[in-house]
């Protein structure tokens, strides 16, 4: 029986007995991994027309694993630089299997070919305040100037600073303004969303209110929008600050009358798609500080206690916003709010070494951040010419 070695040691060989001797183990009854590293040995060997005619003979004999289909692909993808023959047979591979692996090999490797451009050196932000819709204000920014987007949206009509005509119109605005999000965004970093159901006022007593669940349909957004789920962290309110739903069925106990308390929130938290792992991101910034003595939230489940804030009906927490930006963020990092509001995030991330690019529709809403810190923004977009101008952040 052969080993992985003796495998990889007859694919260093690169002759045509060593070769041989390979196309025999390939077909012998051997375990998984053993033929696997086979294949792969094959096309490490010089001889291309011999691989070419291994490779396509194997690629669609439905006796082959799909792990075996992946090691041929690979070989046509490192094979298909210097030889159209394995670049044809991988677009063939493609077409006849079409599935999300082959995709994601195929996006990794176009990526490892262009890599050289790929990465903006990392410079220094400064602080920007842009008011008015960040569908229009964000297109000023140029591609991937930000690190980190962390947000609140409108939870559609709760409050008094949103009028959507309906939850599809809300949802399709939702979708503009983080795609937008995802442009500016650098490749492989995190947006996380915050946001909860949400039920909506009633015409009058003969209509039900309508609760919808914003956090499952902004999943699909989101993901249509460039972006994948990598997790969701629930904030967990204090039951006393939250509103009474549950003192009518206390009282009757009447079966389907039940409405619990609502103390969680969705914290949603998803990645720019791009073809590398998040190593590569990590790795970006070489030593960092540690903080060692701060404890660790080592479960989805954040206890935090809500705000309250005579200027704006629905702020964040403050230290919401410190472990989202302690979690998702290095010092120096440019960290984004598309819908700012009051501007805790600003506030937060300007304490932690983070800068600040705050977006805020409601002029009231942007006066008072740039009067809370005086001077520290850059403030642009209060006049509508200064929408076409582009704005650098370093
Ligand atoms: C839930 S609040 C955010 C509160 C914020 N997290 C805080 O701590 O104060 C949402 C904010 O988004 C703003 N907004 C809504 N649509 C917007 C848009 N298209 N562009 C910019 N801001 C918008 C609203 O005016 C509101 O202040």
């Amino acid at each position: 029986m052969y080993s992985v070695e003796q495998i990889k040691a007859l694919g260093k060989e690169r002759t045509p007995e060593s070769f041989t001797k390979l196309l025999e183990i390939f077909v012998s009854n051997v375990p998984i991994d053993v033929k696997r590293e086979t294949v792969s040995s094959i096309g490490r060997h010089t001889d291309n027309d011999r691989i070419f005619a291994f490779a396509e003979r194997e690629a669609f004999n439905r006796d082959n694993p799909m792990e075996i289909i992946y090691q041929i692909f690979r070989t046509c993808l490192y094979k298909s630089r210097d030889d159209e023959r394995f670049s044809q047979l991988r677009q063939k591979i493609m077409d006849y299997y079409h599935n999300e692996n082959i995709d994601k090999m195929n996006a990794y490797y176009d990526f490892r070919q262009q890599r050289e451009k790929v990465q903006p050196s990392r410079k220094t932000a400064k602080p920007l305040l842009l008011v008015g819709d960040s569908v229009h204000t964000l297109r000023q920014l140029e591609d991937g100037c930000i690190q980190l987007v962390f947000t609140s949206p409108p939870y559609y009509n709760a409050r008094e600073y949103s009028d959507y005509t309906s939850y599809a119109e809300y949802l399709a605005k939702m979708g503009k303004v983080f795609c937008e999000c995802n442009r500016v965004l650098e490749d492989g970093r995190f947006i996380v969303v915050n946001v909860s159901p949400v039920i909506t006022k009633r015409p009058g007593r003969e209509f039900e209110s309508i609760r919808y669940p914003i956090h499952y349909d902004l999943h699909r957004v989101l993901t249509d929008s460039g972006y994948y789920f990598v997790d969701e962290i629930i904030w967990i309110k204090p039951e006393p600050s939250v509103p009474d739903r549950i003192s009518g069925y206390k009282q009757t106990r009447k079966p389907l009358s039940y409405k619990p308390n609502c103390i969680t929130e969705s914290i949603m938290v998803y990645r720019k798609n791009c073809a590398f792992l998040l190593d590569r991101n990590m790795k970006s910034y070489g030593d960092y500080d540690r903080h060692d003595d701060e404890a660790v939230d080592t479960s989805n489940c954040w206890y935090i206690a809500p705000k309250y804030d005579k200027n704006h009906p629905a702020v964040f927490p403050e230290e919401l916003c410190r472990r989202v930006l302690r979690y998702y963020s290095f010092e120096g990092d440019a960290v984004l709010d598309p819908f700012a509001g009051s501007g805790t995030l600003g506030r937060v991330a300007r304490r932690m070494g983070r800068v600040p690019v705050m977006c805020e529709m409601n002029e009231d809403y942007a006066e008072i951040i740039d009067r809370e810190e005086p001077g520290y923004y850059d403030v642009r977009g209060k006049t509508d010419s200064a929408h076409n101008q582009q704005i650098t952040i370093w």
